[in-house]
């Protein structure tokens, strides 16, 4: 995983709870792909774009929160799977309000097709867009709709 520069456009992917389990976690709704696989195919997908990416897991909200702190002069774009803080957490969706950095919302499986606490997400209001059912495509949609729009500003 590269580090931006000056030059380059620099993106934070961003895996909330349990996701650190893929492959294991429920595969007939998460897929077979390993969180590994997916940053993988981030990486490929960055490279091709031209862009940098830097992924990283994390558990515990206030390390997501401070993830996305940190991004602030690092990181001109995140894309998100914030797991099931999507739905609880108001300190998440403040943190990326705070830093104002272009923000794009992933989800592998359909949220909307399923339970109905899953259908509110306290980050769509403050995301740029979000990408939902499509699986591991979910995350790549993402990047590829994030660094358009990032080109697209600057
Ligand atoms: C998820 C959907 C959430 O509702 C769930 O809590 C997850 C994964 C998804 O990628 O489909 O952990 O964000």
């Amino acid at each position: 995983m590269t580090k931006g520069n000056h030059d380059t456009i620099s993106i934070l992917i961003l895996h909330g709870p349990n996701l650190n389990l893929l492959g294991r976690r429920e595969p007939g709704i998460y897929g077979a792909a390993t969180l590994e696989d997916i940053d993988r195919l981030l990486v490929d997908r960055a490279k091709q774009l031209g862009v940098g990416v830097i992924a990283k897991q994390s558990n515990h909200e206030g390390e997501i929160v401070t993830a996305i702190h940190h991004t602030l002069d690092r990181q001109q774009g995140i894309v998100i799977n914030a797991g099931a803080y999507t739905h609880t957490s108001v300190a998440i969706r403040d943190a990326i309000a705070a830093v104002a950095i272009p923000t794009v919302e992933v989800h592998l499986s359909n949220i909307y097709r399923r339970e109905e606490f899953r259908h509110h997400s306290w980050i769509a209001p403050v995301a740029i867009g979000q990408i939902s059912g499509f699986g591991i495509q979910s995350y790549l949609l993402g990047l590829e709709a994030l660094v358009a729009y990032l080109r697209q500003q600057s």
